[in-house]
């Protein structure tokens, strides 16, 4: 059966770097035969965590408050990996994403965590010229923590600088590794 990959973007424009380096990923991955869904967290109602901590008093419930990540959860119980995107907001993922990242604490039950073997990717877009400096190293230490934590591998990662939204597409060399990304994804 084909794979599937859930693609979160979440940057609030049209034709955002981050959305345009995911695509590439997405790309690459229907070529290797998988299939891609989008959603973008932006246009999502995701409440933050409340660490009532009833997520992870049983197996068969993830988070109580009901908002969309019902709609998300099941999306991710159903998907072989995740294609994370992100512009780079303040030094790190944003705000979008991070609501999101917190509530994926609800993967975890008493016999452990249900994204266990889902391969994640991750695609960074920020201004600076200089990934450490722009925060974007700071974001990817984020993503490695958490995805160890999870024990979901991590396929690995692709960055770059964009500032106006389209200006990755000018970056080939990155575009070229989105698309082998998404394609050793699905492989
Ligand atoms: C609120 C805000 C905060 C930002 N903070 C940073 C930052 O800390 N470091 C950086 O290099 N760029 C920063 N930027 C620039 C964006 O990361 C950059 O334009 C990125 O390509 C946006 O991604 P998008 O086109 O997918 O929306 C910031 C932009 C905004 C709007």
């Amino acid at each position: 059966m084909a794979k599937s990959f859930l693609a979160l973007i979440s940057s609030p424009r049209k034709n955002g770097n981050s959305t345009l380096l995911a695509q590439k990923i997405a790309d690459g991955a229907k070529a290797a035969g998988a299939r891609v869904e989008f959603v973008n967290l932006h246009r999502m109602k995701i409440k933050p965590c409340t660490a009532c901590d009833k997520c992870h008093a049983a197996d068969d419930r993830f988070c109580i408050i009901k908002d969309d990540m019902q709609k998300l959860y099941a999306k991710v119980m159903a998907a072989d990996g995740i294609i994370f995107a992100s512009p780079i907001y303040f030094f790190t993922m944003s705000a979008q994403l991070k609501l999101f990242m917190d509530r994926c604490y609800a993967f975890g039950g008493p016999s452990g965590y249900a994204l266990k073997g889902k391969k994640m990717a991750v695609a960074l877009t920020y201004g600076d010229i200089d990934p450490f400096r722009s925060g974007a190293v700071n974001a990817l230490r984020t993503f490695q923590d958490a995805f160890a934590y999870l024990e979901a591998p991590f396929a690995g990662s692709v960055y770059g600088t964009g500032l106006e939204p389209g200006d990755i597409l000018k970056n080939k060399a990155v575009m070229k590794e989105a698309f082998d990304l998404g394609k050793s994804l699905a492989g």
